[in-house]
């Protein structure tokens, strides 16, 4: 039977507690010292992932670093421990590796990983980018907010991630406007976009005022904080946060009843799958990243098909096409760890009426 394995780590120390109680208790400085000495760890097998096609064995491994390590430590030393987790994997019997959170975001994005294991490697960046796409469509939708006249904001837009979900959205909505810190990366990938579509987009490295401006947000960074806090919002705006960890405070959940904050990326697996690991969803549910390696297992395509940063649309379309065929598909909307109906969405689209109108 088919094997894949999906690299996950502990976003912050308070994952590390959580799995080691013990350690937990330690001061982080020495906690970091501990971690840095660690093996890369078998965290558990998967079972039950089928299609009407095909039906597939799994596992997770981890790596021992949370992202505050994985960004500040040297690039060599982060990609030699997510290399020796890659060697677990493979060792293990998969055929073909996932890589989770700050796995796939460290130096070239999977392709020195790549290079040095005997297995395919993918980052998943390219199903993220489709159920990203999908779920704030949705999600804008669901708000009152069409294509017209919804100032669309992506937030991280330059990097893996962000410039295909902007190439994506700006086949949609007419109002775009491109957020990072680099600004000639962001009037490279504007030019870009005007090529492909003919949409003008603005780009800006002040993303703070963006975001008050901004009805709808993709917030997609590599920052190891949140950079979303509760004045940056408008009421009425909705947020798909598809960054982990995540962009958006948690302050804003406690603070804003009047905007709609949503995962980017959670979809249902077909068949009984058994993750026998808690990493907070719901049974059935898993990342976008995490489905694309198993899509790619269940089609026996032993390749590395998302790696790197330029990624195409022609990928994301054929990903979602053997997601489709595969039944895969976005679950219902999550926001801060639970889930938000559709009843719930309409209360705080009257909310914000109610409260603005006139
Ligand atoms: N939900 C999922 O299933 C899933 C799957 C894969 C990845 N992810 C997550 O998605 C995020 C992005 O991944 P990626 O591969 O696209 O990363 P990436 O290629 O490194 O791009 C990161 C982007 O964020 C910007 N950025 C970084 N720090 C920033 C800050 N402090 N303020 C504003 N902009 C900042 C970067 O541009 P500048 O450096 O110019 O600012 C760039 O545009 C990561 O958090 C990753 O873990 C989620």
């Amino acid at each position: 039977m088919s094997k894949f394995a999906f690299m996950i780590h502990p976003l912050d120390i308070n994952d590390f507690a959580r799995k080691f109680p013990l350690l937990g208790k330690m001061p982080k400085k020495v906690l970091y010292q501990i971690t840095k000495m660690l093996h890369p760890l078998y965290v558990s097998d998967v079972d039950g992932v089928a299609s009407e096609y095909n039906s597939i064995d799994g596992c997770f491994v981890g790596c021992p670093l949370v992202s505050e390590q994985m960004v500040e430590y040297p690039e060599e030393f982060v990609l030699n421990k997510i290399i020796a987790a890659g060697k677990l994997a493979e060792k293990k019997g998969a055929r073909i590796l996932g890589l989770g959170a700050m796995t796939s975001v460290i130096g070239d994005a999977g392709v020195t990983v790549a290079d040095n294991l005997n297995i395919a490697v993918t980052t998943g960046n390219s199903y993220t980018i489709s159920v990203a796409c999908e779920a704030t469509k949705k999600a804008a939708q669901l708000m009152g907010k069409g294509f017209e006249n919804t100032e669309v904001l992506i937030l991280g837009a330059t990097g893996s991630i962000g410039a295909v979900c902007a190439q994506i959205l700006a086949r949609d909505y007419k109002y775009i406007t491109l957020a990072a810190r680099d600004k000639g990366k962001l009037e490279r990938l504007a030019h870009r976009i005007f090529y492909q579509t003919g949409l003008s987009v603005r780009t800006t490295t002040e993303y703070r005022q963006a975001l008050k401006e901004a009805d709808v947000i993709v917030a997609v960074t590599s920052s190891v904080d949140a950079v979303i806090y509760p004045d940056d919002l408008k009421p009425g705006a909705v947020v798909c946060d598809v960054a982990r960890p995540r962009d958006v405070s948690k302050h804003v959940a406690m603070e804003r009843d009047d905007v709609l904050v949503i995962e980017g990326g959670v979809v249902e697996v077909p068949g009984n799958v058994n993750f026998n690991f808690n990493f907070g969803y719901p049974a059935g549910l898993a990342l976008a990243c995490m489905a694309e390696t198993m899509i790619l297992a269940l089609e026996e395509r032993y390749e590395s098909f998302t790696l790197g940063r330029d990624l195409t649309l022609a990928q994301v379309d054929e990903i979602t096409k053997l997601a489709n065929k595969h039944g895969f598909k976005l679950a219902g909307f999550r926001s801060f760890e639970r889930a938000v109906d559709e009843k719930e969405i309409e209360k705080i689209r009257k909310q914000v009426q109610e409260k603005y109108a006139g």
